[in-house]
C-alpha cells in the first residue's frame, strides 16, 4: 500500500535510483508467474532496503520470508566482500524460483537458501547478524524479535516490513483480525524495548528501522 498522493509517489520513484535490470526481470516474472505478487517489495523499497544495507555494510544478513528472492538481493548489494546472507522460507515451491534469481547475481557464493519454517530454523542458526529484515507471517514477528535479538551485533540494525498493514493499526479491529492485533502489539514492543532504538517509517506498507544498542 501507498500513503503518499500518486503524483507525489511518482515523484519520489522518479528521482530515486532505478532498479538494476536483474531485479527487473524477477518482478516481472513474479507477477507473472507467482501466486499474491504483491507480496514482493518492489521496486522503490527494494532501493531502500540496498541503500540500508550499503549504509550498513553488513558481514551478516538475516532474512525472514525469501518470497522470489527480489529482498534478498536487494540487501545483498551492501553485503562486505566476504558477507553472507541467509534467508528463509516455509514455501518449497518458490526455492528453484528464487535460486534461479540468486545464481544469475553476483552473490550466488554469499546466499544462504533455507526451507522451512522460521520458528524452527533461526535457533539452529549460530551467526551473529549486522542486518536482519523481518517478512514474513505477521502474527510470528514478536516470536521472531524474541529469536534474533541475541542473535544481533551491537549496532545492527532490524527492519520490521508492512508494519501500518495497509493502515489497519489505526482503525477500529476486527477480533478475529488476528494479524493486525499481533502487528500494533509487535509495533509497542519495538517502540519499548530498551535494547534498541525504533524509527517507524511511512514508506509503501510501514516499514520499522530498529537499531540495537
Ligand atoms: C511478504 S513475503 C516475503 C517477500 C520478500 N521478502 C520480498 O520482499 O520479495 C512473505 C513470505 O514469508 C513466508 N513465510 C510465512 N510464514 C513463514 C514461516 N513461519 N517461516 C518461513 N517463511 C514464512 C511466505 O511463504 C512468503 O513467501
Amino acid at each position: 500500500m501507498n500513503f503518499l498522493p500518486d503524483n507525489i509517489n511518482k515523484y519520489v520513484v522518479d528521482h530515486s535510483q532505478k532498479e538494476p535490470e536483474l531485479l527487473l526481470q524477477l518482478n516481472k516474472e513474479t507477477w507473472q508467474k507467482v501466486l499474491n505478487p504483491r507480496m514482493l517489495s518492489g521496486a522503490f523499497q527494494g532501493r531502500i532496503l540496498s541503500m540500508i544495507s550499503k549504509l550498513i555494510q553488513p558481514n551478516n544478513i538475516l532474512e525472514i520470508g525469501t518470497y522470489t528472492g527480489y529482498s534478498a538481493l536487494c540487501l545483498a548489494e551492501g553485503m562486505k566482500k566476504n558477507g553472507l546472507l541467509y534467508t528463509i522460507d516455509k514455501n518449497e515451491e518458490l526455492e528453484d524460483f528464487a535460486k534461479k534469481y540468486f545464481n544469475k547475481s553476483n552473490y550466488q557464493n554469499q546466499i544462504k537458501q533455507f526451507v522451512g519454517n522460521a520458528l524452527d530454523i533461526i535457533p539452529t542458526l549460530n551467526e551473529k547478524f549486522d542486518l536482519v529484515f523481518i517478512d514474513a507471517d505477521k502474527s510470528n514477528y514478536g516470536n521472531y524479535f524474541n529469536l534474533i535479538i541475541d542473535k544481533m551485533n551491537p549496532g545492527g540494525v532490524i527492519l520490521s516490513d508492512n508494519v501500518l498493514w495497509s493502515g489497519k493499526v489505526v482503525e477500529e479491529i476486527n477480533p478475529k483480525d488476528i494479524d493486525t492485533k499481533a502487528l500494533i502489539k509487535y509495533n509497542k514492543l519495538l517502540n519499548s524495548d530498551d535494547r534498541i532504538e525504533t524509527v517507524l517509517l511511512p514508506i509503501r506498507d510501514g516499514l520499522t528501522i530498529s537499531r540495537v544498542k
